[in-house]
């Protein structure tokens, strides 16, 4: 029998897009042990459109780990209790990519190391912003040079609490990137790169009052506002009422604001009234870093 739990994650951060996130304390559990045939067993919160099946994401992910190493494929019983929500940028995809390639690679006896486990897993989800997180844990930064990767943790058990704002709405990913310019201008690389130094620094230094200013973005956040309205107001709210700093979570619809301890429920409810105001009804999680 093999188990693991796969942290939700948030990518981005703000300015860190397709290369910073963050895991956080909430987790989908996966179980599998070989069996006569494949049996997908679907438990917990969200079990509504996850195909219970071969078209299961994590099934495909653990056939395609067993394939590139060339391990004859085997039915297994998989029972996953999933509680990371769907379609809302908190990285449900990848919980089910890495765990598929943490199940295979197991049955598999293990061949392949974590690095080696990051890269096919970055290379199913096109990017390694959440992936890496709920492999590595922590804050992490990947660097994608060609087909190598070089991930970096930043901090394991930073001093803040994240506030998850969840959107009653459903966000695809795909959309959410298909709507980004293909392009953009030197102003607006300048002042991204500058903002991941400075979040990185922030991170690593614990100086979290550098946030509000590291977490700022203009090359994704406002051109996706048309899918999540009142997002950047909703954003500025939360600075407004003493976060740290604050970011769309991954492609949305969650918002994830980084806050000190104390002032969470404030922030959660500024927050929900700004998406409320717009149309938008939303849950709040407080949740910690894993
Ligand atoms: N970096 C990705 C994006 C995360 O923003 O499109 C999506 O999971």
């Amino acid at each position: 029998m093999f188990q693991v739990k796969v942290p939700a994650t948030s990518a981005n951060l703000g300015p860190g897009f397709d290369c910073m996130g963050l895991a956080l304390r909430l987790y989908n559990y996966i179980q599998a042990e070989e069996s006569e045939k494949l049996e997908i067993i679907l438990k917990g919160t969200y079990t509504s459109n996850i195909p219970a099946n071969e078209k299961n994401l994590l099934w495909k992910t653990a056939c395609k780990l067993w394939q590139k190493i060339d391990f004859q494929p085997r039915p297994l019983k998989i029972t996953l209790e999933s509680h990371v929500p769907p379609a809302r940028g908190l990285g449900s995809s990848s919980t089910a990519v890495v765990g598929g390639l943490i199940i295979a690679n197991a049955v598999a006896g293990n061949p392949l190391n974590r690095l080696q486990l990051l890269e096919v897993a970055s290379e199913i989800e096109g990017h390694p912003d959440n992936v890496s997180p709920a492999l590595c844990g922590g804050i992490t930064l990947t660097v994608m040079d060609e087909n190598k990767l070089i991930p970096r943790t930043l901090a394991k058990f930073p001093k803040f609490k994240a506030v998850v704002v969840i959107p009653d709405i459903l966000v695809e990913t795909e959309k959410a990137r298909g709507i980004l310019p293909a392009s953009v201008s030197r102003t607006d690389v300048i002042f991204n790169a500058s903002r991941v130094g400075l979040l990185v620094d922030a991170f690593i230094k614990e100086e979290y009052d550098l946030l509000a200013i590291a977490t700022q973005d203009r090359i994704h956040q406002n051109q996706r506002a048309s899918l999540i309205p009142g997002m950047p107001e909703a954003l500025k709210s939360a600075v407004l009422a003493g976060a740290y700093g604050a970011a769309l979570s991954g492609s949305g619809p969650t918002l994830i604001a980084f806050c000190p301890h104390g002032k969470e429920d404030q922030i959660a409810l500024t927050m929900k009234g700004v998406l409320q105001e717009n149309g938008l009804p939303s849950e709040a999680l407080t949740l910690d870093i894993d």
